[in-house]
């Protein structure tokens, strides 16, 4: 059995220029590496099917062979598999792109990545870290500001259901206000230094 990390790298800005996704390809690069077995799925790419009545059918049935069961299985299988998700959100209309909301809503799956339970639902994926990497526009940093970004604090609540432990995220202000070539370098110094500790575990 191979004792290699498996980390899951999920991008899903539309644009070739986006800052998200130039992080997420940095952290896959240190990842590398430091030996680490790194999956990357670009949302925006490869777009599921939004969840509609066929979809919900396929995911409760058991024995379904259906195009989106069949996706989901592979997405919650790598959730399992990974002790890392990386998870590259630009910000869209102050949440996340629907994209990225699809493939949460194929994640998120009773008995598989969370369960109910007598206590209240509980997750399953206790063994894996998220680091979140959010880009945008405006500069959400400042105490009135940051209440806006329901991207950061929606990817908490989602991850955190299924039992993930969300690392301290990493985020881009201001793509739209100027120059934020300063940022991105203390972000891959900042991303570096965490995948190094990460590896060391
Ligand atoms: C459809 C759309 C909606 C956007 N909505 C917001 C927003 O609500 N707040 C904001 O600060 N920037 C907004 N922006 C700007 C993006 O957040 C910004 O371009 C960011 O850099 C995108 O991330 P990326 O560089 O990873 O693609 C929006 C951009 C697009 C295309």
């Amino acid at each position: 059995m191979s004792m290699k990390k498996q980390a899951y790298v999920v991008t899903s800005s539309v644009l070739g220029t986006s800052k998200s996704s130039e992080l997420a390809h940095y952290a896959k690069e240190c990842l590398e590496q430091e030996g680490w077995e790194v999956i990357v799925e670009d949302v925006s790419a490869q777009p599921l099917p939004p969840v509609n009545a066929t979809v919900l059918g396929e995911f409760a049935d058991k024995q379904s062979m259906g195009a989106s069961k069949v996706q989901a299985d592979r997405i919650i299988k790598n959730l399992k598999e990974s002790q890392l998700l990386v998870i590259a959100t630009p910000l869209y209309n102050f949440t996340i792109p629907a994209q990225l909301k699809v493939w949460l809503d194929y994640s998120c799956r009773a008995g598989e990545t969370f369960a109910y339970t007598a206590e209240g639902p509980k997750g399953l994926l206790g063994h894996a870290k998220a680091l979140v990497i959010r880009a945008a526009g405006g500069d959400y940093s400042s105490e009135h500001m940051a209440p806006l970004d329901h991207a950061v604090s929606y990817l908490k609540t989602v991850l955190g259901f299924m039992g993930v432990h969300v690392l301290p995220p990493v985020k881009v202000e201001g793509t739209a206000l100027g120059s934020v070539e300063e940022q991105m370098q203390q972000h891959k110094r900042a991303i570096a230094e965490q995948i190094a500790v990460l590896s060391k575990e």
